[in-house]
């Protein structure tokens, strides 16, 4: 079979046909498939009627599976969380907010494996914000105050118990699995622009969802540059906007990418399963 690779035409992204990922896969289509993920930054498989051990198996294409410090799971397979929303359920939209999975880790996850399950007939999409380009095309004022910034990554803002997701939010009906615990409040520092082992491109790594401030700043000037960030950082330029089908897999490369889950799709019920891909090393 030959693959058939369809760039979004927006700042990332492509959708890739052709291949079965319902079979094993050789060493050689891994390793094609590897090289298109980190060429485009997130790729997209419509027409994958992926069991969960399937989910799992082409997940670990991409690396070794993940820890998901703050989620349930779904009954029987610890690895695979469900990212949920009920048609009448009334909570905030999980994770409307750019961000980069688990970067308050020591190693954040390399990527990231998203199935589509049940999906909205209007809403519900998934934004990206490529930040290898946010990277290349900051200003020069900007570009001088980040110049060797190292941030202080933290949990705390969603999943500490008075975080969004802690225990108000638990009392609010929402359906998906969220465990909010103490140790979100743990810290973590890494340089705010990071070279990407595999690729040696530079990106900004990460937003104000989970940097709490910069390494010798005060907290408002923290604040201030980190607002002044995201704005740059999430410009429409950057992005590229997923439109989901039902059985379709996607998977992206949180080293070099922002996402963001977006609305729209109140009286519908959304259901997509995830699994986290670990990184080697930072
Ligand atoms: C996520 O950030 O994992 C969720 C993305 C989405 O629901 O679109």
């Amino acid at each position: 079979m030959t693959l058939t690779v369809t760039p979004s035409g927006q700042a990332c992204g492509a959708r890739i046909e052709g291949i079965d990922l319902t079979q094993d896969l050789s060493n050689h289509q891994i390793a094609e498939l590897r090289q298109l993920w980190l060429e485009h930054k997130v790729i997209a498989f419509p027409n994958q009627a992926l069991s969960p051990e399937d989910l799992e198996r082409v997940a670990q294409y991409f690396g070794d599976i993940g820890e998901d410090p703050f989620f349930g799971h779904i009954d029987g397979y610890p690895n695979i969380c469900a990212i949920q929303r009920d048609a009448d359920e009334k909570t905030s939209i999980f994770a409307e907010i750019f961000h980069t999975d688990w970067s308050f880790m020591d190693i954040p996850p390399a990527g990231t494996a998203l199935f589509g399950i049940t999906i909205p007939p209007h809403g519900g999409d998934t934004l990206f914000a490529d930040q290898v380009k946010a990277h290349e095309e900051m200003p020069d004022d900007l570009r001088a105050k980040v110049e060797g910034l190292t941030a202080i990554h933290s949990a705390a803002f969603g999943y500490a118990p008075d975080g969004a997701y802690g225990s108000s939010d638990q009392e609010s009906g929402r359906s998906m699995q969220i465990k909010p615990s103490e140790k979100a409040r743990e810290t973590c520092a890494h340089p705010l622009v990071r070279e990407h082992h595999e690729t040696g491109t530079k990106a900004l790594f990460s937003s104000a969802a989970y940097i709490q401030r910069f390494e010798d700043m005060s907290a408002e000037d923290s604040q201030a540059l980190l607002m002044e960030l995201y704005v740059h950082q999430t410009q429409e330029k950057f992005q590229y906007r997923h439109r989901w089908e039902k059985d379709m897999l996607v998977i992206w490369d949180n080293r070099s990418l922002l996402h963001s889950a977006t609305g729209g799709f109140d009286g519908y019920d959304r259901l997509l399963h995830r699994v986290t891909i670990a990184d080697t090393r930072w």
